[in-house]
């Protein structure tokens, strides 16, 4: 085994497309590290699935409409972002660049994109939002002991954190087979610091037979009763971060969030999900703009971003890119990958006469003729 390259100091002549930083990372990270970032769970059918199914998309271009005037800006809960494209919540930083979280705020702050930032950070909570000049929201996943977790909301509270975005879709690790097949262990140095001191709850007594059905870890897994727990505990916007059904979108709604993002954790939960473009169209139609619905998964491209907003949603969520950027070049590539995702957004609304974003609507795309 090669020893992991130096990060990269300036930005590769080659580097023209953001995928083109995913060699460059692998390079420049343990295997182990590699197979945790780029891998998925089981087959990874829902991992290729999520960018696939771009491809059944085609972008009406418009020609000839006036342009002048035009921008990318929306607003969000009050709060202002120059373009629709965030940094998605992903865990453990410190594995993909030594700073971890503290490299990736640079580039959020440089770029000045919302960044949100992982329960399972490597890098206290408090410590990224001192070091952000860019709105920040926190990922929460709501832990067994829910003390604990009312005191992760007041410290994300407390440091100016602008949402709390709860990750509903993980009440077990999903099937990650090609982290098994690398060995990958959490490694020393990218630790969850944040749940520091958390108490474990002692495993109830299970009989033998019990697998996990029936066992301590779904006993405390978050309900929606915790949903409506959350929205008395916090005035901070709720978004529920794993929805694929236009029923659970629904029931959120119904229990308070403020936001849903149509995601499906990179293919990294369950397998053979639907791809997160294909659950949109009927989540959107469901949520009937009662609140904003944004998605995740498989974006390459500005191309990308703009399908899905064109398919309602408001805004988009990048993981492993900014990931390999991070890995590859640290600040400067991750803040690179939002520079490229932005450009190519706004050359695809000029080839497609859309000038701000409230004109990329259903009719910008349509279904590829078979
Ligand atoms: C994630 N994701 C994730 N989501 C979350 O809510 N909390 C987390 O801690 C993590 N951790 C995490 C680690 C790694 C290595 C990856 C790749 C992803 C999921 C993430 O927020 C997002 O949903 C996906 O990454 C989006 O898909 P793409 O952009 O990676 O295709
Ligand atoms: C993951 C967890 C941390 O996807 O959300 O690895």
């Amino acid at each position: 085994m090669h020893a992991p390259l130096a990060k990269l100091q300036q930005i590769p002549a080659s580097v023209a497309a953001v995928n083109d930083y995913e060699p460059l990372a692998r390079e420049r990270m343990t295997p182990y590290a590699f197979a945790y970032l780029s891998g998925a769970s089981a087959d990874e059918w829902t991992l290729r699935e999520n960018s696939a199914v771009f491809d059944r998309w085609i972008l009406r271009p418009r020609v000839l409409r006036d342009l002048g005037g035009g921008n990318t800006r929306l607003t969000l809960f009050g709060q202002s972002f120059l373009y629709p494209i965030m940094l998605a919540p992903v865990a453990y930083h410190a594995l993909f660049h030594p700073a971890g979280e503290l490299e990736t705020v640079v580039a959020a702050t440089a770029m000045q994109a919302g960044m949100i930032v992982s329960t399972q950070a490597s890098v206290p909570l408090e410590d990224i939002a001192a070091a952000a000049k860019t709105p920040l929201w926190f990922q929460l996943y709501i832990q067994p002991d829910r003390d604990f977790t009312a005191a992760l909301v007041r410290r994300a509270e407390a440091s100016g954190y602008k949402a709390l975005v709860v990750t509903v879709d993980a009440p077990v690790n999903g099937i990650r087979n090609r982290e098994q097949r690398a060995g990958f262990q959490q490694p020393a140095g990218a630790e969850a610091v944040n749940l520091r001191g958390m108490r474990i709850p002692a495993a109830a007594p299970v009989d033998d037979d019990t697998l996990l059905l029936g066992g301590p870890l779904l006993a405390t897994a978050p309900t929606w009763k915790d949903i409506a727990w959350l929205r008395s505990l916090t005035t901070l916007p709720i978004l529920l971060k794993g929805i694929l059904t236009p029923d659970d979108a629904i029931v959120g709604i119904e229990e308070g969030a403020d936001g849903i993002i149509v995601s499906n954790h990179g293919g990294r939960t369950l397998d053979h999900g639907p791809a997160t473009i294909d659950a949109l169209p009927p989540i959107v139609a469901a949520v009937e703009n009662r609140v904003p619905v944004l998605m995740d998964g498989g974006i390459r491209r500005g191309s990308d971003v703009f399908t899905a907003l064109a398919l309602g949603a408001k805004a988009v969520l990048i993981g492993r890119p900014y990931a390999y950027g991070l890995a590859a070049a640290g600040a400067t590539g991750a803040a690179h990958v939002l520079r490229i995702l932005r450009a190519e957004l706004e050359i695809t609304m000029a080839q497609t006469g859309c000038k701000d974003l409230a004109a990329i609507g259903p009719d910008a795309v349509a279904a590829r003729p078979r």
